[in-house]
C-alpha cells in the first residue's frame, strides 16, 4: 500500500478529540437534544427543514425584483437586485474576468421581512420541502392565470420564508454555509438584514456563505424571498423551497462544496484504477497547511455507512493562502472491485471515499463521496456497454413532481416511483428536463438505474415567455458547472444532456456553436462522460448533431407523422431517421431520448377502435379521444400528433438494432402538459398514472422489457352493459408468440404473433357479458393464462397499504390504495364512487388522488371519487410519535374499510 498514514490509529485519535470537544464546549442537556448526531469529524450538516414561517403574495409586497421581466411592471420604487445576486455564481465561472464584483450597498435591508424585529407570528408555519401550490385549488377556467401546461395550480407569486438560526460557542471561527437543494425560483437570501446572495434557476442547488453575517447567539434572522412567475415552464414547476435545506459548519480550511471528483479507469473484476481530485479551500483570513488523505471503503447501502477499507490515496500536504482554493489529484488501485451496474443484469455496488484534512495530527474535516466502479462504452454499432457487457437501454422520461405531493421532494415517494419502474423492467431514467433532487440520484445509484442527467429545456430561444431564456446569458455557465460538479460522482449518471429540443436546432451554425460551447463546458467539468442534447428537429445533414457526443433523438427515430393515420396534420413529417443519422455518424451511439408520447387515461376504453397500430388521438369517432370527459382511450394506440404507439416504436427499434434503446415519454404521468385536453390538470403520457396505478401500457412494456415474465394481460375490462351485441376489440399483451382467446368458453381464434407485431388483437369480438380467457404459448409450450370477467355492482371497499410499518420521522409515507369491489371481491372497473377517508392515531392524510387527469378536485381533500375502480390516500406519520394509525374509507352506504399502520420513531 502507498502512503505512510495509518488510517485506523488516527481514527481513534480523532474520535477522542471529538468526544473531548463535546465536554469542552459545554454539555448541557438542551444542547445535547438539539445537536445532530455526531457526524464526520470537523463537519456538521444540519437539516434546516423544520419550523419556517411562510407568506405568499400574488402582488409584489416589497418592491424588490431580481431583474426586469416580461410579466412585471417596474416602477421608480422597484429595486433590481441582480448585480448583488450574480456574485453568488462566481465559483462556477471559470474566467476570472467574467466573475462578478458585488456592488456597494445592501438592497432590501429596509424591507421589514428581512429584519429580526419583524413579527411574523401571523404567517403560516411550514416545514420543508414545501410546495405552496399543490393544495390548489385548481384553476378550471379557460383563460386561467396558470393554464393546463403548468398544471392549473397557483404556482405564481412572491413568497417569504423566515427562520431563526442559532450559533453556539463551538461555531466561533467556523465557516457556515447555507445549502439550498432547490427553491422555485429567483431565490434571494438575507441574514440579519444583510443581502447574502441568491440563485434564480429554481432547479439548481446552491450554497451561500453566511459566515460574515452571523452573530453569536440564537437570534440570527434568516429570510428567503422567492418569486415564481407564470409562463416559466412547459410543465408544473411547483412553488417554494421544495427541496432540502442544510446548514453546513466546517473549519475555515475544508473540502470545498462538491469538492471531490472520483472517476474510474481500466476497470475489470480483477482491478480498477481510481482517480480523485480533491478541492480544498481556505475560507479563513490566515494561511493554512493541511495534510489531505483519502481512503476508499466498501459502502453498505442498507446502513448507509462505510464498511471495510479497500484502498487509499497517497497523502498530500498543501499550503493554502487565505482565500485560496487548491485541487489535488491522485490515483490508486482497487483490487478485485465489486462493480456497479444496473439491475437486473448487474448489481449496483457502491464505494465511499472518505477524505480527511489534518492540521498537524488533528482531523479538521471529513468529507464523504459515494461512487461506483464501472466502465461505460458508447458505440455506434453496439450501443451501450457497462463493464464490457452490452446493456439495452429500457428507459423512461420522468418529470420532477411526485403527483399529489407536488414538487416537494419526498424520498419515499420517489422510491415508490422507481420501484414501480423497476418492476416494469425499466433500467434507465432521463431526468426531464432539469437537475433532479440529489436524493433521487442517491436512489438511482443504490437501485441500479442508468441516468441521463439533464440541465436545460431551453437556451437563448424561449419556449415560454418567462422561461430559462431570461437567465441563460448570465447563468448558463454557473448552472451547468454547478450541476455537473454536484452530480459528477454518481455511478448511475452515464451522460450529461445540456438541452432538450432547444430552439437553437433551427439556427444553423449559430445554434450549433452554442451547442458546442455547452458541450465543451460539460467536458471541461467532466472529461469522463459524453455530453448530448436531444434533437426533435435537427437532421443528419445539419451542424447541430456534430456538436454532441451522442445522437439523442426525440420522436424522429421512429418517424414523425409518417404513416397514413397522421396524414393532413400540421407540423413536420419525417420518416424514421435512425438510418440517416447512423450513416452520417456511424461511431456515435444513438438512442431515442424521447419515444412514443402515447396518450391514455387508465381504464378508459372508447369505441370504435382504430385498426391501425398507431394513430393520433383525435376528438372524432375512432380517434380515441373524448373531449367532454377529457379522456383518451387506453388501447395504447393513440398518440400525441407527433407521437407513435409503443408498437410502432418497438418495430423501428427492432429494424435498426444499432439503436441503443429508448426513453419512453413518459414513465409516470406528471402535473401539467395535459395534451390533448388543456382544461385538465395532468398528463396522459405516462405508463403509470399520476396516482401510481398501472395503465394497460405497463404490461405492453413489461412483456417486451421482461420477456421471461409469464404474463398475458387482457384489455379492455368486460363490463359493457351498453355494448351488448356490439364489436368490442380485445387485445392481449404478452411475451408469448401464440395465443387463443375464449369468450364464455368459445374460442375466438388462435393467433400467432408476427415479427413486427407486439400485441395479440381480436378486433371483431362481439360483446356478451361473461368471461374472457386467454391461453398463451411460447415456443410451443404453455406460457401464461388469464381471465377477465363481467363483475357485479359495487358492493364493498378495500384498502391496501404499500407499507404498513413506517418511520415516525415526519417524512415517511404509506400509499394506501382504495379499490371498489363487487360482492364477490372483483374490482369494479368503472366504479366512480365517492369515498371519505378519515384517520386516527399519530398520522395525517397528506393528499388523495385517483389518477384521472381531468379530476379537478384539490389533492388536499379527504373526500375523493374513485376513478375506474381505484383511489389513493397518502398517509404520513407524525414526527416523533410512535403508534397505531388507522385509515378508514367510507362511502355509498357500504361497510367501511380500514387499514392499520404502525409508525415507529
Ligand atoms: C417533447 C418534449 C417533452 C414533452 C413531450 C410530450 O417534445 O421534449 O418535454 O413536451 O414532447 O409532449
Amino acid at each position: 500500500m502507498r502512503g505512510s498514514y495509518n488510517g485506523c490509529g488516527l481514527n481513534v485519535l480523532s474520535l477522542l478529540i471529538f468526544v473531548l470537544s463535546q465536554f469542552v464546549e459545554g454539555f448541557s442537556v438542551e444542547n445535547y437534544v438539539q445537536k445532530p448526531a455526531p457526524g464526520p469529524i470537523g463537519r456538521e450538516r444540519i437539516d434546516l427543514n423544520r419550523g419556517w414561517r411562510f407568506l405568499r403574495s400574488t402582488t409584489n409586497p416589497d418592491n424588490l425584483i431580481y431583474d426586469e421581466r416580461p410579466d412585471t411592471l417596474i416602477s421608480n420604487e422597484t429595486v433590481i437586485l441582480k448585480p448583488w445576486i450574480l456574485p453568488s455564481a462566481n465559483n462556477f465561472i471559470n474566467d476570472p474576468a467574467k466573475q462578478h464584483e458585488r456592488p456597494d450597498g445592501n438592497p432590501g435591508s429596509e424591507v421589514p421581512f428581512v429584519q429580526g424585529s419583524f413579527d411574523d407570528s401571523e404567517w403560516d408555519i411550514v416545514n420543508l420541502p414545501h410546495d405552496w401550490a399543490i393544495k390548489g385549488p385548481f384553476y378550471t377556467e379557460e383563460d386561467a392565470i396558470v393554464g393546463g401546461g403548468m398544471g392549473r395550480l397557483p404556482i405564481h407569486g412572491i413568497s417569504w420564508y423566515r427562520r431563526k438560526l442559532s450559533l453556539d460557542r463551538a461555531d466561533k471561527g467556523k465557516s457556515i454555509y447555507l445549502d439550498i437543494d432547490g427553491a422555485m425560483s429567483y431565490a434571494m437570501v438575507w441574514l440579519n438584514g444583510n443581502l447574502v446572495g441568491g440563485w434564480p434557476f429554481g432547479y439548481s442547488s446552491f450554497r451561500l456563505d453566511l459566515t460574515p453575517y452571523l452573530k453569536a447567539g440564537e437570534d440570527n434572522q434568516l429570510a428567503i424571498r422567492l418569486d415564481n412567475p407564470t409562463d416559466s415552464s412547459r410543465w408544473y414547476p411547483g412553488g417554494g423551497i421544495y427541496r432540502n435545506v442544510w446548514l453546513t459548519k466546517v473549519n475555515p480550511t475544508h473540502v470545498a462544496q462538491w469538492g471531490t471528483f472520483v472517476s474510474t479507469r481500466e476497470v475489470s473484476s480483477q482491478s480498477a484504477e481510481v482517480d480523485i481530485v480533491v478541492d480544498v479551500e481556505n475560507n479563513g483570513d490566515t494561511d493554512s497547511k493541511v495534510a489531505v488523505s483519502t481512503d476508499i471503503h466498501a459502502f453498505d447501502a442498507v446502513t448507509g455507512k462505510a464498511g471495510d477499507k479497500v484502498a487509499e490515496f497517497q497523502r498530500e500536504v498543501v499550503h493554502l493562502d487565505a482565500g485560496q482554493k487548491i485541487s489535488i489529484n491522485s490515483s490508486t488501485t482497487v483490487e478485485n472491485p465489486q462493480l456497479w451496474g444496473p439491475l437486473p443484469a448487474k448489481t449496483p455496488y457502491l464505494y465511499i471515499a472518505v477524505t480527511k484534512l489534518f492540521d498537524k495530527h488533528k482531523a479538521i474535516d471529513t468529507y464523504e463521496t459515494r461512487f461506483g466502479i464501472r466502465s461505460l462504452t458508447f458505440d455506434g454499432e453496439r450501443g451501450l456497454s457497462v463493464n464490457g457487457e452490452h446493456i439495452r437501454i429500457q428507459g423512461v422520461n420522468q418529470h420532477h413532481d411526485l403527483g399529489a405531493l407536488g414538487a416537494a421532494f419526498n424520498t419515499r415517494a420517489a422510491e415508490r416511483q422507481l420501484e414501480n419502474l423497476q418492476n416494469l423492467g425499466c433500467n434507465a431514467i432521463r431526468m426531464a428536463h432539469n437537475p433532479p433532487a440529489t436524493e433521487l440520484l442517491d436512489l438511482t445509484d443504490r437501485m441500479g438505474f442508468l441516468v441521463i442527467d439533464e440541465s436545460f429545456d431551453c437556451w437563448e430561444r424561449e419556449k415560454t415567455a418567462n422561461d430559462y431564456h431570461l437567465l441563460f446569458p448570465d447563468w448558463h455557465e454557473p448552472d451547468l458547472r454547478s450541476f455537473i460538479r454536484r452530480d459528477q460522482n454518481r455511478p448511475s449518471v452515464i451522460a450529461w444532456s445540456v438541452g432538450n429540443e432547444v430552439g437553437e436546432q433551427y439556427t444553423e451554425e449559430a445554434g450549433a456553436a452554442l451547442a458546442q460551447k455547452l458541450h465543451d463546458i460539460a467536458h471541461e467539468e467532466d472529461p469522463t462522460r459524453p455530453a448530448t442534447a436531444s434533437m426533435n428537429y435537427a437532421k443528419p445533414n445539419m451542424s447541430f448533431p456534430h456538436a454532441v457526443d451522442l445522437i439523442s433523438l426525440n420522436y424522429q427515430g421512429e418517424g414523425i407523422r409518417d404513416t397514413p393515420p397522421y396524414d393532413g396534420l400540421e407540423g413536420i413529417t419525417t420518416p424514421p431517421l435512425y438510418p440517416g443519422f447512423h450513416k452520417e455518424f456511424p461511431e456515435k451511439l444513438m438512442f431515442g431520448s424521447e419515444t412514443a408520447a402515447t396518450l391514455s387515461t387508465r381504464g378508459t376504453y372508447l369505441f370504435p377502435v382504430t385498426n391501425e397500430s398507431s394513430a393520433p388521438a383525435l376528438d372524432k369517432e375512432g380517434g380515441g379521444g373524448d373531449p367532454v370527459s377529457r379522456r383518451v382511450s387506453a388501447y395504447e394506440l393513440y398518440t400525441a400528433e407527433f407521437g407513435s404507439s409503443p408498437d410502432k416504436v418497438f418495430a423501428t427499434q427492432d429494424d435498426y438494432p444499432y439503436v441503443a434503446g429508448e426513453f419512453v415519454w413518459a414513465g409516470w404521468d406528471y402535473l401539467g402538459e395535459p395534451e390533448p385536453y388543456y382544461l385538465a390538470r395532468s398528463s396522459y403520457f405516462g405508463i403509470i398514472d399520476l396516482a401510481g396505478f398501472r395503465k394497460d401500457s405497463y404490461y405492453l412494456y413489461q412483456s417486451r422489457w421482461r420477456p421471461d415474465l409469464r404474463i398475458a394481460h387482457i384489455l379492455p375490462h368486460w363490463n359493457w352493459p351498453d355494448r351488448l351485441g356490439q364489436v368490442t376489440p380485445v387485445h392481449v399483451f404478452s411475451a408469448a408468440d401464440e395465443a387463443e382467446l375464449f369468450l364464455n368458453g368459445v374460442s375466438q381464434g388462435r393467433q400467432t404473433k408476427e415479427a413486427s407485431n407486439y400485441r395479440f388483437r381480436w378486433d371483431d369480438i362481439v360483446y356478451r357479458p361473461g368471461e374472457l380467457l386467454v391461453t398463451t404459448y411460447k415456443d410451443g409450450e404453455e406460457w401464461a393464462n388469464s381471465t377477465v370477467r363481467t363483475t357485479g355492482e359495487a358492493g364493498q371497499l378495500r384498502l391496501t397499504a404499500d407499507r404498513t410499518d413506517i418511520r415516525a420521522d415526519g417524512n415517511d409515507l404509506s400509499f394506501v390504495t382504495l379499490e371498489v369491489l363487487d360482492n364477490e371481491g372483483n374490482l369494479v372497473p368503472s366504479a366512480d364512487n365517492t369515498t371519505m377517508f378519515s384517520l386516527s392515531g399519530p398520522g395525517e392524510i397528506v393528499a388523495t388522488d385517483n389518477g384521472d387527469p381531468a379530476d379537478m378536485v384539490s389533492f388536499a381533500t379527504t373526500e375523493r371519487k374513485a376513478f375506474n375502480g381505484y383511489a389513493l390516500a397518502i398517509v404520513r406519520a407524525k414526527v416523533d410519535s410512535s403508534g397505531t394509525i388507522i385509515l378508514r374509507a367510507t362511502g355509498m352506504g357500504f361497510q367501511h374499510a380500514e387499514v392499520i399502520l404502525q409508525s415507529e420513531v
